[in-house]
């Protein structure tokens, strides 16, 4: 399954907020803005492929120079599961790695905890609401 960095506005990023739509917003009834999209344009952006399809997907902010944030992070339905998730997290964590990023954080669904737990993050805030639905902030070093 490779694995590789993609462009903001290339066909692979188009194939990428397709998917981020179909996985993350649409069963919440929401869809994404243009100027989400155009703030992404800084971001390193990954995606999962077999041939041209994409399996999985996730994208690396800035935060500051020690940290980076993990968002975004989605798995096509019927292929959750089997490997691509933490396949793909190892990639992103190796990226911010080179990029000289010290901490990965991220604001991850309560439904996703485990499997982030599962990579070594851990919980560090109380539970929020994001886009409807609860969220906690996790934190993994990365040296
Ligand atoms: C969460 C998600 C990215 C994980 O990717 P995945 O490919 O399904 O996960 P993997 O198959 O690599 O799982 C790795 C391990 O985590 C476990 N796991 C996967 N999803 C889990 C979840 N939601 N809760 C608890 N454990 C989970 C797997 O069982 C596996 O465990 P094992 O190593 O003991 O076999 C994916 O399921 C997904 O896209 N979910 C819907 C969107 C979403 O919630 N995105 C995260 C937003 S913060």
């Amino acid at each position: 399954m490779p694995i590789k960095q993609i462009d903001h506005g290339s066909k692979e990023y188009r194939q990428m907020v397709e998917l981020r739509n179909e996985i993350l917003r649409k069963p919440l009834g929401l869809a994404f803005k243009q100027e989400e999209l155009e703030r992404e344009k800084d971001d390193i952006l990954i995606g999962a492929f077999e041939e041209d399809k994409m399996l999985g997907c996730c994208l690396l902010t800035r935060v500051d120079k020690n940290s980076v944030r993990l968002r975004q992070m989605a798995v096509q339905n019927n292929l959750q599961g089997k490997g691509v998730g933490a396949t793909m997290l190892n990639y992103a964590e190796n990226v911010a790695r080179d990029a000289g990023y010290k901490n990965m954080v991220m604001h991850a669904r309560k439904t996703a905890v485990g499997f982030y737990e599962k990579l070594d993050y851990k919980v560090t805030s109380d539970e929020f609401e994001e886009i409807t639905i609860p969220h906690c902030i996790m934190e993994k070093r990365l040296c």
